[in-house]
């Protein structure tokens, strides 16, 4: 009975996603005049505007800010991302936790009720699986092929190296790499990191943005 319950929610799942998911893609292109490649999927999310998901992404339970994008695979849940963020393919935050000290053992079965994987021997959940959401601020970079531990903040201005593993909040305005990712050199000198930081230019409206574009092609130029 339990299978028989479990295949028709799959393939009312499947269904869903490949027969009804494409119209409701296109109603939110439209309406949020945004880009979202075949495969793309999003759940509980809110797209902001001008926004670009990737071939393939999912995003479960996010804010994506106005302008921002997640190329292709990109595998997001629970996370908020700010504004004119660039994330690059195969960027995932990795959510899931399991006790790692004074239960005997980490699999499930052993600490929750829900048969999440098909059975528990237990019938009291006694292990806390919820996580603070993801925070991606405001012009963040994200390179390829990184993995964002669920839970992290990772500041406005911020990058990320392709390949990293973020295990750790991240400054704003710094560059950082690596498994795991650490801090080589902040992008602009520590008075110009404030005065952006209070400048917010992000919150600026489009026209204003597009008048003053050539400012934006040199800090000092634009914090005079
Ligand atoms: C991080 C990055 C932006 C370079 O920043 P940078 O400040 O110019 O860094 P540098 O090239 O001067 O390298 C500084 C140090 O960091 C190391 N480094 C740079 N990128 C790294 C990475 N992704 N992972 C690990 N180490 C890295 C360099 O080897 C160097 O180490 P060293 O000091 O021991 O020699 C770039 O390497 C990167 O990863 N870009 C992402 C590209 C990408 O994913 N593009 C596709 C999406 S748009």
């Amino acid at each position: 009975m339990r299978l028989l319950s479990r295949k028709i929610k799959e393939i009312s799942s499947i269904l869903y996603r490949r027969l009804l998911f494409p119209f409701k893609r296109l109603g939110l292109e439209m309406s949020s005049k945004s880009i979202m490649l075949p495969g793309s999927y999003v759940k509980g999310t809110h797209l902001s505007g001008r926004n670009y998901l990737g071939k393939n992404t999912v995003l479960r339970n996010c804010f994506l800010g106005f302008g921002s994008y997640v190329n292709n695979n990109g595998d997001l849940t629970d996370t908020d991302i700010g504004k004119y963020t660039s994330i690059g393919t195969n960027v995932s935050t990795v959510i899931g936790k399991h006790p790692l000290s004074r239960q005997v053992a980490m699999h499930p079965a052993f600490t929750i009720s829900d048969e999440i994987f098909g059975f528990s021997y237990t019938d009291r959940t006694v292990f806390d699986v919820s996580q603070e959401r993801t925070v991606i601020g405001n012009d963040v970079w994200i390179g390829n092929n990184v993995l964002i531990i669920g839970g992290v903040k990772i500041g406005d201005g911020a990058v990320v190296g392709a390949g990293s593993v973020v295990t750790k909040d991240i400054e704003p305005y710094s560059i950082n790499a690596g498994v795991p990712a650490k801090k080589i050199r902040y992008r602009f000198e520590e008075e110009q990191i404030s005065s952006l930081l209070k400048r917010k230019w992000w919150d600026d409206d489009e026209a204003l943005i597009r008048s003053n574009i050539s400012r934006f092609y040199d800090i000092e130029e634009f914090l005079k």
